[in-house]
């Protein structure tokens, strides 16, 4: 695994991503959906599990799973797993962050 730098510091990425607002990054062709939810940032591949929309359009809800804004089906962000359907569970990416930056681990 390769840990890509996105932003200088979690100060930043803080400031950068909207609370429950997906946002799609493109990091060496792999597309990643990155969610800070409840203080936590979740980052999955982009692409549901369904039927490949970009989950980076859809929303967060209470609970942190990610809703696809196709058909609707919920997948827990921590974890990836398919909440609802019995389409396969998302690939989840890890996140680091320390004095030399913040990470997406692929
Ligand atoms: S494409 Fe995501 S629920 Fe169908």
């Amino acid at each position: 695994m390769e840990w890509i730098k996105i932003f200088a510091n979690d100060t930043e990425a803080r400031h950068r991503i909207t609370q429950d607002r997906p946002q799609l990054l493109v990091i060496h062709g792999k597309r990643i959906c990155l969610v800070l939810h409840a203080g936590n940032f979740q980052a999955v591949q982009d692409a549901c599990s369904h039927n490949g929309e970009s989950l980076s359009k859809g929303q967060v809800n209470f609970l942190g799973e990610i809703i696809c804004p196709w058909h609707g089906y919920r997948f827990d962000l921590k974890s990836g797993r398919a909440c609802d359907s019995s389409s396969p569970d998302l690939h989840t990416y890890p996140v680091k962050s320390d004095d030399s930056g913040f990470f997406i681990g692929i």
